[in-house]
């Protein structure tokens, strides 16, 4: 049955940007997914897509939402019930994804049971089910439902040199100079990039996990494409206008001190530092450090 769903869905779903996909998943354009054949409770089913790579799927956004519920609409999979990666936290008295992020409450992710009632209702795991609608709802976890699995797309073959694929991103570990923020910053943009940034703590991990296994930490520091506003507000950008997540796991303590950032008057450049355990650290922008740097991969 689902080998036909996958000649299916192979022919209905090709998207503008393709991602590169692990083996086994499909692209459905905003990210990579795999349903297996297998009816499992909701860990058993975790754990199964851990094999493959992957994590139950988190359908934290409107297009992955869309995409994901398409999918299962052009390979025949509505008439099934499928687990997904957010669950119920006890101890934080909400509706969490894998990553520990917040699930918002209502529309436009939540339906709703029993003809009025607003999901989650009934369960502590959460699913796309049949017979509710093609919206997500709660259901008690040990129920055998399919699954879908969401996989790490990743940069191989599409980086051109000097940048290396690094989980989904093309980097370059510049060794050569050590220079301010801005200036790591033009350097980057001469090769066709700009300096790093993170838009889940996956791919953070991934990067740092590189460093890492590299040795690139002995090497130096890096600048990355963060900064803080105006030190009055203390509100931390990337590159992009996007806000940077304060406090664990992402920045790192000095010493057995406070987290960072901790001087916002004069450090207002954005680190990936060995000392902090290659987490974030702020820093004067003057302060002399090796751009990390980072390019779309190709088509
Ligand atoms: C879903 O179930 C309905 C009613 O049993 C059936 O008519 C329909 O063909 C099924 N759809 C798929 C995709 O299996
Ligand atoms: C949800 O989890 C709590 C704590 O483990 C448990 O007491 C409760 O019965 C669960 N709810 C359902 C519907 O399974
Ligand atoms: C960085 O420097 C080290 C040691 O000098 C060298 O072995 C390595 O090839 C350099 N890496 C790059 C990307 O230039």
């Amino acid at each position: 049955m689902w080998q036909t769903r996958l000649a299916t869905a192979s022919l209905l779903l090709i998207s503008a940007y393709a991602l590169n996909c692990p083996a086994n998943y499909d692209d459905i354009g905003s990210g990579c997914v795999y349903a297996p054949d297998e009816q499992l409770t909701a860990l058993e089913a975790q754990v199964l897509c851990h094999d493959f790579q992957g994590e139950l799927a988190t359908l934290d956004r409107c297009d992955i939402f869309t995409d994901a519920v398409h999918y299962l609409e052009e390979t025949g999979g509505m008439n099934d019930s499928f687990w997904i990666g957010g669950t119920y936290s006890v101890t934080r008295d909400e509706w969490q994804w894998r990553d520990g992020s917040v699930i918002a409450m209502g529309a436009p992710f939540w339906g709703t049971a029993d003809g009025g009632t607003w999901e989650p209702f009934g369960g502590n795991c959460t699913g796309i089910f049949y017979g509710d609608n093609p919206y997500m709802g709660a259901y008690t976890c040990d129920a055998e439902f399919h699954h879908i699995c969401e996989g790490p797309s990743t940069a191989e073959g599409r980086c051109n040199l000097p940048f290396t694929p690094v989980g989904s991103q093309c980097l370059s570990f510049e060794n050569a100079t050590q220079q301010s923020w801005q200036i790591s910053r033009n350097i980057c943009q001469v090769d066709g990039g700009d300096l790093v940034t993170f838009d889940d703590c996956e791919q953070f991990s991934i990067v740092a996990n590189y460093i890492l296994e590299h040795d690139l930490q002995y090497i130096d520091r890096y600048w990355v494409g963060g900064y803080l506003e105006t030190w009055d507000t203390e509100d931390w950008f990337w590159l992009d206008g996007s806000s940077i997540p304060m406090g664990v796991p992402l920045w790192g303590q000095f010493y057995v001190g406070e987290l960072l950032p901790d001087n916002p008057t004069v450090e207002r450049c954005l680190e990936l530092g060995y000392e902090y355990r290659h987490r974030f650290n702020d820093l004067d922008c003057l302060e002399l450090r090796r751009p990390l740097c980072m390019t779309s991969p190709v088509e």
